[in-house]
């Protein structure tokens, strides 16, 4: 089976990211790791990218000024990379139907919380704040609606009485990597 050519969109850290490329170092995994884009210069995923022989490309939301002219600019620059599926790790976008439709069942994002619970930014206080016993992170298909695709994989966390957003933010952190590289295993493997 041909392995399928994955672009990560980040913004920041880029763990995931890194899990990502990390786990395509096995030939047997169905994916590689070929491209990263950030919206933001300074990424620190840029420079370990970059530190694996991955091309990154930068593509600053600053210089447009509707959402969908940016990502219309994005979608464009994707295209041309030869790319089968895109993962958005910690890439922090409200994302139109201009990106994100011509890529239904191919795009791929993780959120930390256990959807459709804590949609949005802030989940780990949320969790705390209305006092739920378990967490945890869910790898999704991208749809026009804010983490409301399609669910393709989530794993929980239990939540101990004296986390705070940080610890416990650790702990599904410490879960989410696993999951996506097994999320982007079983999609890629999946699609034609
Ligand atoms: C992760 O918690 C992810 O679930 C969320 O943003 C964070 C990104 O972390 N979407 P990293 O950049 O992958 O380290």
């Amino acid at each position: 089976m041909r392995r399928k050519r994955v672009a990560v969109l980040i913004s920041g850290r880029g763990s995931n990211m890194r899990a990502l490329v990390e786990a395509a170092r096995n030939p047997s995994y169905p994916a590689e790791i070929v491209h990263v884009v950030s919206n933001i210069a300074d990424a620190p995923g840029l420079a370990f990218a970059q530190s694996q022989g991955i091309s990154t490309h930068v593509l600053s939301n600053k210089n447009f000024v509707t959402r969908e002219s940016f990502d219309a600019a994005l979608n464009a620059h994707i295209q041309g990379q030869n790319i089968d599926i895109i993962c958005c790790a910690g890439f922090m976008r409200i994302m139109t139907p201009v990106l994100v439709a011509p890529w239904e069942g191919r795009m791929l994002n993780i959120h930390p919380s256990l959807l459709p619970a804590f949609k949005g930014l802030h989940t780990h206080e949320r969790a705390i704040a209305e006092g739920a016993k378990t967490h945890g992170a869910t790898v999704h298909f991208v749809t026009a609606e804010l983490d409301g695709g399609p669910i393709v994989a989530q794993a929980p966390v239990p939540v101990l009485p004296d986390d705070t957003p940080d610890t416990l933010g650790e702990r599904v952190l410490g879960i989410e990597h696993a999951l996506y590289v097994r999320a982007l295993d079983m999609v890629a493997r999946s699609l034609p």
